[in-house]
């Protein structure tokens, strides 16, 4: 009991790091002026353009494609993967279960697979590639690491030494009521657990950011407009004279 203790004290204290830190972020985020009218051509004009142009960013990935096809292909599906894995995930937290995320279930698995695939051509190119090699950080590596380290236990979990998936949905519903149940021993599940309270963690110190960090690129969510609409930043309001000169 003092290990499912322990287990669920970090787990609520990595969400609380990870929604209050990415909070802090998103605000700082707000707050960064931006000076400079610097939206990449060709860019939309109007604000519907922009919301059409950042939803191609994140589902599809627009400019990682326009650059470089390798990349795009393995962090798509990287990323696309991670996204099913984690709605399936839902089911341990919610009950009754939604029907969508009792449908997803199949895929969850399939996915599973194809995200490991997607971040071992990641970690490929960090490694083979000379140019990516030369720029890459040790953060670079570790953050893949560790989500392949995540993905490769859950997999396991899956396929080779099952957990106790029952006792499991009721420690984390134990969690969310606040009356705690005991957690299943078996090292894969506590390994899988432990690498994810460390991810919620450094999630708000991390290049990991770029999830909210899209919405606030300028080069991205900039109308096109510097003729119509003069732009000032926030903080150069008060020096604006009224002829606007
Ligand atoms: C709005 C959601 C997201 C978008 C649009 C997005 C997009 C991208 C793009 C364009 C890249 C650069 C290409 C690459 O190096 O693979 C990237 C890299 C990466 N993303 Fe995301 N991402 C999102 C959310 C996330 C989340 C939630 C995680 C993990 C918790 C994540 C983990 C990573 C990692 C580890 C890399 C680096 C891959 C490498 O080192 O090669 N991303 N992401
Ligand atoms: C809230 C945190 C998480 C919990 C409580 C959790 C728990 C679990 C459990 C109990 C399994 C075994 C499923 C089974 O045997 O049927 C599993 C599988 C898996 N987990 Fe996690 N996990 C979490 C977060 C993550 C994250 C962040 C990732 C990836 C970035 C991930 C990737 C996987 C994968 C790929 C599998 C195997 C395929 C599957 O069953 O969906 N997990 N997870």
């Amino acid at each position: 009991m003092i290990l499912s203790s322990l287990f669920a004290l970090l787990f609520l204290f990595a969400v609380a790091v990870l929604v209050l830190g990415t909070a802090y972020k998103i605000k700082q985020y707000i707050n960064v002026p931006a000076p400079l009218k610097i939206p990449t051509t060709p860019a939309p004009t109007t604000k519907s353009g922009v919301v059409w142009r950042l939803f191609r960013e994140v589902v599809f990935f627009e400019s990682l494609f326009k650059s470089t096809k390798w990349t795009w292909i393995f962090s798509w599906i990287f990323h696309m993967s991670m996204f099913v894995v984690l709605a399936r995930h839902i089911r341990y937290f919610n009950e009754p279960v939604w029907s969508w995320v009792a449908l997803i279930q199949p895929f969850g698995i399939y996915a599973g697979f194809t995200m490991i695939i997607g971040m071992l051509g990641l970690l490929a190119r960090r490694i083979f590639v000379d140019r990516v090699k030369y720029i890459s950080s040790p953060s670079d590596y570790i953050m893949l690491l560790l989500i392949l380290s995540i993905g490769a236990t859950g997999l396991l979990m899956k396929f080779v030494e099952h957990t106790d998936i029952v006792t499991f949905k009721a420690f984390i519903q134990g969690i969310i009521t606040f009356n705690w149940q005991p957690l299943p021993t078996d090292p894969l599940l506590l390994v899988h657990l432990m690498l994810v309270i460390i991810l919620m963690i450094i999630f708000p110190f991390s290049k990991l950011l770029h999830a909210p960090g899209i919405f606030f690129s300028p080069t991205r969510n900039q109308v096109d407009n510097p003729r119509e609409q003069r732009h000032i930043a926030k903080w150069a309001e008060k020096f604006e004279t009224s002829d606007g000169q």
